[in-house]
């Protein structure tokens, strides 16, 4: 390395590593040094708008110190200075938390200029500077991260300022596929209801999710309760989506490019819960036609799912029931069926009484 270059760790590898909690990702920020020094030491530049490159032999980000400075809406229009001159200072003021916003050098000394140590200690989500207001993902960044540290709360001056960027139109330029990234991650969190709460301190609930809003206090219970038994997360989602129409849930989805596998089971819940809570009172060709339009049969694993959502939302056991329905119509012999010559429809009418008559008898047997 060249004398003048520094490098220091930074951002999240240091504020986990002061918590005590396993390192995912080591970010390093180098000061002193330009795009040319640092491909002259065999570094790979990957970052388009700000120079960003890879360790030749451990592949971890290497950032030039930057300071930015917004002069446009949306995610392209800031101007990004990394001369050699900028400080680790000035690259730390950019940046959205004070407990992300604290580096090391390389001989273990923390370099701390906006209290980030003070604030892990005291438990705060705090920004460090106005420049926080430059990037509106970092609404939904506080937001996660009181769903990861539960025991942390978001700082009052932080809220305010996040109102503001609601009130000014700030959070509008959010592109969809951001808002879907964080609204993922925080959801997989151990507190995933403190996400929405904290969108909805920040006022920026109703503006990014209308279809959440009006059961804030209901989805909080639910998703307690979903992280508790640890559900996955497309049954969380489901769930979250439980109340609303299914209007709200397509609109959604379609709105921030949900994956098929949240969409399909959230619709699945929100068609069917009804009968799925009144499942014990129906009878064969309603509980077979229920099994059918969950698709059970070709997908019994998003089958599981739906039960599993199911059993969070309702309060009755009616899921052991709906597993011996499955299982008896899954292992129900069809060969004599099958091996008949006639035809396709034929058979499908056949398959059908067959299944019927068999959950019949799991209807009778649960009567007596
Ligand atoms: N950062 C920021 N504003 C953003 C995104 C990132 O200021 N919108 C800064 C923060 O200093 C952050 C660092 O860049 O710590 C690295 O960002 P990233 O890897 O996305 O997040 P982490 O803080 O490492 O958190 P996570 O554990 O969720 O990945």
């Amino acid at each position: 390395m060249i004398n003048f270059m520094q490098i220091y760790l930074v951002g999240g590898a240091i504020r986990d590593k002061l918590l005590g909690i396993p390192v995912k990702e080591r970010d390093w920020v180098v000061v002193g040094a330009t795009p040319q020094a640092m491909l002259a030491k065999g570094f790979r530049q990957v970052g388009r708008d700000f120079p960003v490159f890879l360790h030749p032999k451990t592949k971890e980000e290497y950032a030039l110190a930057r300071t930015e400075r917004k002069v446009g809406k949306g995610y392209r229009g800031f101007v990004c200075n990394f001369d050699p001159t900028v400080t680790l200072e000035d690259d730390l003021k950019r940046r959205d938390l004070t407990i992300n916003a604290i580096a090391q050098d390389k001989n273990g000394k923390l370099i701390d200029p906006y209290g980030g140590v003070k604030d892990l200690n005291k438990k705060i989500l705090r920004h460090v500077s106005s420049a926080f207001t430059e990037d509106p993902v970092r609404i939904l960044r506080v937001a996660r991260f009181a769903a990861r540290f539960g025991d942390f709360r978001v700082s009052r001056t932080t809220t305010r300022l996040m109102q503001s960027m609601v009130a000014n139109h700030e959070i509008d330029a959010l592109v969809p596929e951001r808002v879907w990234q964080e609204f993922e991650r925080a959801l997989q969190e151990q507190y995933p209801e403190r996400f929405f709460i904290v969108l909805h301190n920040a006022k920026a609930l109703q503006t990014l999710f209308p279809e959440i809003n009006p059961y804030l206090s209901y989805c909080r219970k639910i998703l307690i309760l979903a992280a508790k038994v640890k559900a996955k997360n497309t049954i969380r989602f489901a769930v979250l989506f439980s109340k609303a129409t299914l209007d709200a849930v397509k609109s959604f989805c379609k709105r921030y490019c949900v994956p098929a596998a949240y969409k399909d089971l959230a619709i699945l819940l929100v068609k069917h819960q009804n009968e799925f809570k009144q499942a014990k009172k129906l009878n064969a060709h309603e509980l077979l036609h229920l099994l059918e339009q969950t698709d059970a049969l070709r997908r019994p694993e998003r089958f599981n799912d739906f039960l599993q959502a199911c059993s969070l939302i309702s309060d009755n056991h009616i899921i052991t029931y709906l597993q011996k329905a499955y299982k008896i119509i899954a292992e129900l012999p069809l060969n004599k069926v099958l091996e008949e010559k006639t035809s396709g429809q034929k058979i499908q009418q056949q398959i059908r009484k067959l299944r019927q008559e068999a959950l019949g008898k799991l209807i009778n047997l649960c009567c007596e």
